[in-house]
């Protein structure tokens, strides 16, 4: 494979051309941001780990029938993938009330909610990712009505999958962001899973161990990636 040029640098990533026309390049960075971009830093190894745990939990998916957009892992911060053409539509989903949920219903955070709740927003960094429902999206014609009943079959399947998975390692997975695209037909899973974009709380201390470490200030935000990675994979780093 060779590496060719960026096509896009977004906040986390940078994603690159290779010499096959259907499969990309992903460079895992150190930075983070918070608030759509208003807060930013960086943490040290998060591309690496982000990248480690992506790959652990796409080939986890995989061998439960649940199609990735995941190549290989040609170093600790690349990622060969599939090129899809991406929905834009970040879909959340969650099981206990956190964040903006826990905001917007009044709830408290930690609400353990009685059947898993599916979200849909717009991909738009501009917009700030407005909520939308499925009468937007066809309005809008952001993705057809099919395409949008296999995004929510998919994030539920992918949420019990991770769920039960993570019971063993003592994380609760609270909520977490997906995003999908087309594929020779197909709508396939791509984008990342990493602390980035899930809450991952310990079971029994209800510890964070994820990107809300930095939303919020709340110290040791390294300790808890390498903490996941750990509990994941077994690797220090
Ligand atoms: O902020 P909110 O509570 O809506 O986030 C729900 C979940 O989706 C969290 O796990 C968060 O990390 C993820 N998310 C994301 N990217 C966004 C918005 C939310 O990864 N733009």
């Amino acid at each position: 494979m060779e590496k060719k040029e960026a096509l896009y640098e977004g906040k986390a990533k940078i994603i690159y051309a290779t010499d096959k026309a259907d499969e990309l390049l992903v460079y895992y960075k150190d930075d983070a941001t918070a608030g759509n971009g208003a807060k930013k830093g960086t943490i040290a190894d998060k591309g690496i780990m982000n990248n480690k745990m992506t790959a652990f939990f796409f080939e986890l998916l995989e061998k439960q029938g649940i199609k990735t957009h995941y190549v290989s892992m040609p170093s600790e911060r690349e990622m060969l993938v599939k090129k899809l053409d991406m929905i834009p539509l970040e879909v959340v989903m969650r099981n206990v009330a956190a964040g903006s949920l826990a905001e917007r219903l009044g709830l408290e955070e930690g609400t353990v909610l009685s059947k898993p709740i599916v979200e849909l927003y717009y991909k738009s960094d501009k917009l700030g990712d407005p909520m939308l429902n499925h009468y937007h999206i066809q309005a809008v014609g952001l993705a057809t009505p099919e395409e949008v009943a296999k995004v929510e079959e998919l994030g539920l399947k992918v949420n019990s999958i991770l769920k039960d998975f993570l019971k063993e390692k003592k994380v609760d997975l609270i909520d977490f962001k997906l995003e999908f695209g087309r594929y020779n037909g197909e709508v396939v899973l791509g984008d990342e899973i990493s602390p980035d974009n899930c809450r991952f709380w310990d079971s029994d201390t209800h510890e964070k161990l994820d990107k809300d470490r930095f939303r919020r200030d709340l110290g040791n935000v390294e300790g808890a990636y390498k903490e996941m990675l750990r509990r994941l994979t077994g690797e220090e780093r």
